[in-house]
């Protein structure tokens, strides 16, 4: 499974890309505007960081302007995945723009129809969003399971990116329902690392070493 960062925080996508562990990030205009910096800018800025997939969201809502932005944000990087909304002239974008091997990032997603019309339209990912059905009294990692089957049930290609994680246990169980990416807040991705055995652990292990007196280096 593949992990992105859901962030346009530069500082943070450095820091973790710093581990080595990060595959790509996905920004949206909500993400932009919280990071208060320019879009082209900050699209950029990331491109050149991470090598991975770099998901930059149109954001006008016809197709003709979508296609107008969607060549903009393709020259900002090698690397860019023009993300489209689940809407009619989303989807007519997405059409078009595979047509030219662009990649693209199929957001909004919130029902199994909408993700087999994204993967007809040949999305290279389709991006459910969990913790808002979730909010909403849904069962957000059910979605995911259930475009698993029916991706596998036609052997689509489209990658399932589980977005709008909430906490560790949704990375958790799209590990296991097979999801190709989770994108992950940066808070999130921190706490993958933690297990309260492991610090109790650690403790343990460093008060008993300081008893030896030795050194290693
Ligand atoms: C995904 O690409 C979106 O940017 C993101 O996961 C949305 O999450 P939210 O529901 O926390 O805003």
């Amino acid at each position: 499974m593949k992990f992105f960062v859901d962030s346009a925080e530069l500082p943070e996508i450095q820091k973790l890309n710093a581990m080595g562990l990060v595959d790509g990030v996905t920004t949206n205009p909500s993400l932009i505007y919280k990071s208060g910096r320019d879009f082209l800018e900050v699209i950029r800025d990331i491109a050149a960081v991470v090598p991975g997939p770099i998901s930059a969201e149109v954001t006008a809502e016809d197709h003709p302007t979508m296609m107008r932005e969607a060549e903009k944000l393709v020259t900002l990087g090698k690397n860019i995945v023009i993300k489209v909304p689940l809407t009619v002239d989303g989807l007519m974008t997405c059409r078009r723009l595979r047509q030219d091997h662009i990649p693209v990032n199929v957001t909004l997603c919130f029902s199994l129809n909408q993700a087999l019309l994204a993967a007809k339209a040949g999305a290279s990912y389709i991006s459910p969003f969990v913790g808002r059905l979730d909010d909403q009294g849904q069962d957000g990692m059910g979605l995911i399971q259930d475009i698993r089957d029916m991706y596998d049930n036609y052997g689509f290609e489209t990658e399932i990116l589980a977005a709008s994680i909430r906490h560790t246990d949704h990375v958790r169980r799209a590990s296991l329902i097979g999801a190709d990416v989770v994108t992950c807040p940066p808070s999130i991705f921190y706490q993958l690392f933690t297990h309260s055995l492991t610090e109790k652990g650690l403790a343990a292990f460093r008060d008993d070493w300081a008893k030896t007196g030795q050194r290693v280096v």
